[in-house]
């Protein structure tokens, strides 16, 4: 049974950044009770970061765009930790398609295109863990059930 306390990984993608939206982000997260930020750190993101965090998509016809769009400009990458953060930011940020995303999330009241969509969110405990990793090795948990990188 997975815990409610959980922590995921969140990207303000260079959109988010280059709008000026840090802010107003970070704050609907920073205002969610039993939430709170442990980690933040501003950067622009390599190639090799990308084709880490994006493995699944490696490959896919939209890819190269994602990284094109993704290398741009600075992203901020932050831990959130709290009560149920996995799914809550998921449904924070809402869906991937900005135009199928509910007024009151992030991508459907900034964004409207796909792949300018704001914001990147764990889907899953695995996932959380296995990111965690990519953007800040140093929090990895020694008791991680998943390896945090890969052993190549
Ligand atoms: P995905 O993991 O499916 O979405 P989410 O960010 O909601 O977990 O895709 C990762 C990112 O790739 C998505 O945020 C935007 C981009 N993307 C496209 O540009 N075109 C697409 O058709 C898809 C599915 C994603
Ligand atoms: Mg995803």
């Amino acid at each position: 049974m997975s815990s409610p306390l959980q922590r995921t990984l969140i990207l303000l993608k260079p959109d988010a950044v280059g709008r000026g939206l840090i802010g107003e982000i970070i704050s609907r997260i920073e205002r969610k009770a039993n939430w709170h930020i442990a980690a933040m750190d501003l950067r622009t993101l390599d190639v090799a970061t990308l084709e880490r965090h994006y493995a699944e998509h490696v490959g896919k016809p939209f890819f190269g765009s994602l990284v094109a769009f993704m290398s741009s400009g600075p992203s901020v990458a932050v831990i959130v930790e709290g009560e149920h953060v996995i799914e809550g930011v998921r449904l924070l940020a809402g869906r991937t398609n900005p135009l199928e995303a509910g007024p009151g999330t992030v991508r459907g009241d900034f964004a409207s295109v796909t792949q300018e969509n704001l914001i990147h969110a764990s889907d899953s405990e695995e996932s959380a863990e296995r990111e965690i990793g990519i953007f800040f090795p140093s929090a990895v948990r020694r008791d991680a059930r998943v390896p945090a990188v890969s052993a190549d």
